[in-house]
């Protein structure tokens, strides 16, 4: 409902503008019999366009050449619009119906005139996805070697110089889903004091000939320009596909050979490491594995560290939980910790409030461990 109500100022702005546009550095203007101060400063993110076709990449974000050409050309079409924290402008002429978000705006309510400071927070280009979930390294139970890798990735980010041509560049994250692959990378971003910039192989994956290329290469040249800086590319597989594959993707062929070129170049720059994951090594083009240093294989939890899973994610359940989790880890084998959050815990959770419980009961529980099935996994999947 807010967002309808912001979005229908859209067409509120553009029969907003002063009578006497020309004179826009006026101080104020009228909104329904209202005096409207004009804006000092408006603070924008770019946020994209309202809807895509299904199956089509999401744009990369922008790249802005001239922040003080950006503010001219921004104040120029959204002049005398009605502004408040939270409203999207779309763009008219360039990329029409591309949206920005007000992120703030003084004073709050005002209208942009001549004289508004525009300004365009980080844009950074394909810094796609940066998201911040405040998960740490600590937060992810076992895979204790890779954590230790992490740690050194940690350091080389905060002093490059130390490590010289004993880098780490690239490793490699493989193993079933659910086992904290991609929990691991994002820990890794938010312990880091460097730019993470998160790509999903199939987002890199253009529509046209060419913009799989081109998605990768700017990829890396942002990360290059930012670093030190981290690259995760999650689900790998979808770009990475061993060329005995690629007769059924023939446009990946390219994004393999950008993305060859750009891993080699990290190898001579310092500040930049690539993280990759995948649950489909097999796929992989073995020139694409070679580059990596390291391959973490992500296991199962043992009975201990289900136990330890289970403990975590029981303390954030907003019901009190009146079970042994010893015996639920010991009857939960082969299950991953996605498995032990989803099908366990926020199973028992909802068939808890489902029966009106104001616990969850030990029966609870049981009656969802007596559901489970072993699973017949794959060894991988696409
Ligand atoms: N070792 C672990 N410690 C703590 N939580 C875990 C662990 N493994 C999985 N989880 C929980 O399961 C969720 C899913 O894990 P994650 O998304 O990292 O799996 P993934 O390996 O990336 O899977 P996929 O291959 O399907 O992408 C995590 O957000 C976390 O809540
Ligand atoms: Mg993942």
């Amino acid at each position: 409902m807010e967002t309808l109500d912001k979005l229908t100022k859209r067409k509120d702005s553009s029969v907003e503008v002063p009578t006497s546009s020309k004179e826009t550095a006026q101080k104020s203007t009228r909104k329904r019999g209202i005096e409207v101060p004009s804006a000092r400063k408006l603070v924008l993110r770019d946020v994209g366009y309202p809807f895509r076709v299904k199956g089509d990449p999401k744009p990369m974000g922008l790249e802005v050449d001239s922040l003080e050409l950006f503010a001219d050309y921004a104040r120029e079409q959204w002049m005398g619009t009605f502004v408040q924290e939270g409203t999207y402008l779309f763009d008219r002429y360039i990329m029409p119906d591309y949206a920005f978000q007000v992120q703030e705006v003084e004073p709050e309510q005002s209208v942009v005139s001549k004289s508004t400071k525009i300004i365009l927070q980080s844009p950074t280009g394909s810094t796609s996805d940066v998201k911040t979930r405040s998960v740490n390294l600590e937060d992810v139970i076992g895979h204790e070697q890779v954590k230790q890798k992490c740690k050194i990735i940690l350091e080389y980010l905060r002093q490059p110089s130390r490590f010289g041509e004993w880098a780490p560049r690239a490793v490699l994250f493989h193993g079933l889903p659910g086992t904290g692959k991609t929990m691991t990378a994002q820990a890794v971003a938010n312990e880091a004091d460097a730019r993470i910039f998160l790509a999903k192989a199939s987002d890199l994956i253009g529509v046209h000939v060419g913009d799989g290329g081109r998605r990768i290469s700017a990829l890396f040249d942002d990360a290059r320009k930012h670093s030190p800086s981290i690259i995760f590319i999650d689900e790998l597989d979808a770009i990475g596909l061993a060329r005995s594959f690629q007769s059924i993707r023939g446009d990946v062929s390219e994004v393999v050979t950008a993305l060859l070129g750009e891993l080699d170049q990290t190898s001579e720059e310092s500040g930049v490491v690539v993280i990759g994951a995948t649950n489909a090594l097999p796929l992989i083009d073995p020139a694409i594995k070679n580059r990596f240093d390291t391959v973490f294989e992500f296991s199962l939890p043992t009975v201990e560290e289900r136990y330890d899973i289970l403990r975590l994610y029981t303390e954030r359940l907003p019901l009190k939980l009146e079970a042994d989790l010893k015996e639920i880890a010991r009857r939960t084998e082969g299950l991953s910790g996605r498995d032990l959050r989803d099908r366990i815990l926020k199973e028992s959770l909802h068939t808890a409030i489902t029966d009106g419980a104001s616990t969850i009961t030990s029966e609870i529980v049981h009656r969802v461990l007596d559901k489970i099935q072993p699973k017949n996994r794959p060894t991988y999947t696409i």
